[in-house]
């Protein structure tokens, strides 16, 4: 048996990420007046007549910033190593002296015909072994020589021309990373994951203690013989595939990091590159610290409820990717997209409504795919700012009041959301639960931290997105939702922060794994158990999965129709012990509403005696106190073998701070009381209280937004000041129209 080395149990690239560069707001930095507004720009696809009618309708909508030539590298080099720039720096000329600014793409997205006629090793390749051919968008390996050699030309043939012309303000690299490819299982990819390894590794024994290759005889002699996991007969090795994770997040990443450098050596101009929102694929916190503006694409869909959460969610992530700082969404969607199974169309109002909030989450500028709609192509039904019918419709009169809103907001730019509540959010964390056989079944999209920034929206509380690196201080409220991987780092910002007064919540399943996919022993929750008091010995998936295939089978099948079985189950029941939990239930309602879990339960320990010693992170004489069982598993539903052990669990640190633990997937009504509780120990208000329904308020610096998602008209009092967008004054009441909002300051 061969332990790991210290460096190879804590290899270079897990280290947290480090304080973000320094960065200027991206108002500086594109030299807005108000916040930018425009889209995807794709004249290639028009005639003169018709751009020279873009510029006029781009003035009349107040567009002032175009991203250019996302998809244009088959124009702009149509035979290898034969460039076509003139007719873009045309464009770029024209814009500029229409007054409109180009974000300009190096036009990396989607390579040319010829690099995949001329090089057929250049197509990516899935996991069964096939080639993806010509014809859509994105077809390259990320590991090809010659699409980096190409694309690496491109990006510094497009710098030398134009990274000076004064109507290019900022450098889009590529498009959507990894959005239709995220991971490519070629020779050529094979190859570059067995240098990562060899790098990250150094020999094949770590490598083999690393992955636990003692199991199911995977041992390795040669690192040779490690290969990306592709298609084989059962589960992959777990560390197997989270490194492959993380190899084809390093893989994209460098693409990324390429373009930014040889843009840098060229021009002055800051880069950027389109985000996803949460995009599973792709840990952000890393890529963002090669940007110069943080930039999102977002699609909420609008036949969902929870789409406003969306846009929320979204925004507080960008903002938080950008160390705080305003960001710029890339695209939204003028309208309805082509690409769902069904495709609503945004209500009217909403264009503005959602622009405004991502604006009220941080966003300096409010961007869509795109200009013009397609008349050809793949999009030729995903809406544009231009809709195919032209002037005369609801769309281009919505472009053009979103536009001209987004002109009277000056005042808000460079503007921050001050957040005393924080939700820590880790990419590797979601790929070892999403890569892990078992314990619980989790999707790809960090379902937890969702749900729980989402009651905290729904609650009114403004809420920062935080990785597990940073330091926390300053944040009353702490929320730990689902971080799989145990983090020595992050306990250790949470027991400073405990200890100078915040509650933090921590939400199973929290610290199961190390940094390899491996358990952790001797009680999950790992360094996380003394500031929580706690360890969780066992999960309990409630699946849902009645086998009853025959239902008269109970009449007669006399030993299994005896048999309990609570995991069948979906839910489980909760008893709140502590009294102030129960007095929240109560306030909740008539009779007061029970507190309920889903998917899954944990069974915990408590640490009996309250640990005396003081640590470096608890001043003296503010030593932990016992644990006080908040809420136990009632035995109703799939917790019946659970019945009386604690389902959520305080342990106070000094006077004030607590770190709690939730060992259930509590639903939606249970963690709206529970976070009425712990705001409470915080000292935490919403931005604005008593609103009404449908209604979201949120602060950038001392500006208010008074979003309204509902259809009803809303009546908030209290509100004084100037709206900006129609430059009435509020004295107190307001009504806020449906679907639609104030900014006052
Ligand atoms: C993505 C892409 C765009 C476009 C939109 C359509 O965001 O970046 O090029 O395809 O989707 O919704
Ligand atoms: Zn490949």
């Amino acid at each position: 048996m061969t332990s790991p080395s210290p460096s190879a149990s804590t290899p270079r690239s897990e280290q947290a990420p480090g304080a973000a560069t320094p960065r200027h707001a991206p108002h500086e930095l594109l030299g807005l007046t108000s916040p930018a507004y425009g889209g995807d720009y794709n004249p290639e696809q028009w005639d003169e007549a018709t751009f020279a009618e873009d510029l006029e309708l781009m003035a009349e909508a107040g567009v002032n910033l175009v991203s250019l030539g996302i998809f244009s590298w088959a124009r702009l080099e149509p035979r290898e190593g034969v460039y076509e720039l003139d007719w873009l720096v045309e464009i770029v000329n024209r814009l500029h002296e229409a007054g409109i600014a180009v974000d300009l793409a190096t036009a990396t997205a989607s390579p040319p015909a010829w690099m995949a006629t001329d090089h057929p090793e250049s197509l990516p390749m899935n996991a069964d072994g096939v080639r993806l051919g010509l014809g859509s968008r994105q077809q390259y390996c990320p590991s090809s020589t010659v699409y980096r050699e190409r694309s690496a030309a491109l990006a510094a043939a497009l710098a030398e021309r134009l990274g000076d012309h004064p109507g290019v303000v900022m450098w889009h690299i590529g498009n959507e990373y990894g959005c239709h490819i995220a991971e490519c299982f070629c020779p050529a990819c094979a190859r570059a994951f067995r240098d990562w390894l060899a790098d990250r590794y150094g020999d094949v024994e770590r490598l083999n203690a690393a992955w636990g290759t003692d199991f199911w005889s995977q041992r390795y002699t040669s690192l040779e013989q490690v290969a990306p996991p592709a298609a084989m007969p059962t589960f992959p090795n777990p560390a197997q595939m989270l490194d492959w994770r993380r190899f084809s997040d390093h893989q994209l990443r460098s693409l990324m990091e390429a373009e930014a450098r040889i843009l840098r050596q060229r021009s002055t101009r800051p880069v950027t590159t389109n985000f996803m929102g949460d995009f599973p694929a792709t840990d952000y916190w890393r890529w963002a610290e090669a940007l110069d503006i943080i930039s999102d694409d977002s699609y909420p869909d609008p036949a969902d409820p929870a789409a406003a959460h969306e846009v929320a969610w979204a925004g507080d992530l960008m903002r938080g990717l950008a160390g705080g700082r305003p960001w710029i969404l890339m695209e939204q969607a003028p309208s309805a997209v082509q690409w769902r199974r069904r495709n609503s169309p945004k209500r009217p109002g909403q264009l503005l409504l959602w622009s405004l909030a991502r604006v009220a989450h941080g966003a300096d500028g409010v961007l869509q795919f795109q200009w013009r709609q397609s008349r050809q192509g793949a999009e030729t039904f995903h809406s544009g700012m231009v809709p195919h019918a032209g002037r005369d419709s609801r769309t281009w009169e919505e472009t053009v009041d979103t536009g001209q809103a987004l002109t009277r907001l000056g005042p808000v730019l460079g503007k921050p959301v001050r957040a005393e509540a924080a939700l820590v959010l880790d990419w590797e964390s979601q790929w070892a639960l999403s890569t892990a056989i078992g314990p619980v079944e989790v999707g790809e999209r960090f379902e937890a931290a969702r749900a729980w920034h989402r009651s905290l929206w729904e609650a009114g509380i403004a809420t920062d997105i935080v990785p597990v690196g940073r330091s926390l201080e300053g944040y009353r409220l702490i929320i730990v939702p689902a971080v799989f991987i145990d983090r020595p780092a992050l306990a250790g910002h949470l027991e400073r922060a405990v200890a100078a007064g915040a509650q933090v919540v921590v939400v199973g399943p929290t610290g199961v794994v190390d940094v390899n996919a491996g358990a952790v022993l001797g009680g999950y929750l790992g360094s996380l158990r003394p500031l929580l008091g706690v360890w969780v010995t066992d999960h309990a998936a409630l699946t849902g999965q009645v086998q009853q295939p025959d239902p008269r089978g109970a009449l007669v099948n006399r030993l299994s129709r005896a048999v309990g079985t609570p995991a069948a189950e979906t839910w489980t029941g909760l008893e709140a012990v502590s009294e102030p939990l129960r007095r929240v239930l109560d306030r909740m309602g008539t009779p007061a509403p029970d507190l309920r879990a889903g998917g899954w339960a944990e069974e915990l320990r408590i640490d009996e005696a309250p640990e005396e010693a003081v640590t470096e992170n608890t001043r003296a004489g503010q030593g932990r106190q016992a644990v006080e069982i908040v809420a136990v598993f009632d035995g109703r539903g799939g917790g019946a073998d659970l019945a009386g052990r604690p389902a959520i669990t305080r342990r106070t640190v000094g006077g004030a701070g607590a770190g709690w633990y939730v060992a259930a997937d509590l639903d939606a009504l249970s963690r709206a009381a529970l976070l009425t509780l712990v705001c409470a120990h915080a000292r935490l208000r919403p931005v604005v209280a008593d609103l009404p329904d449908g209604v979201e308020a949120q602060r950038r610096g001392d500006i208010l937004f008074l979003l309204n998602h509902s259809d009803r008209a809303a009546e908030v009092a209290g509100v004084v000041g100037t709206d900006l967008l129609s430059g009435q004054s509020c004295t107190g009441h307001v009504i806020v129209p449906p679907r639609s909002a104030l900014v006052v300051r």
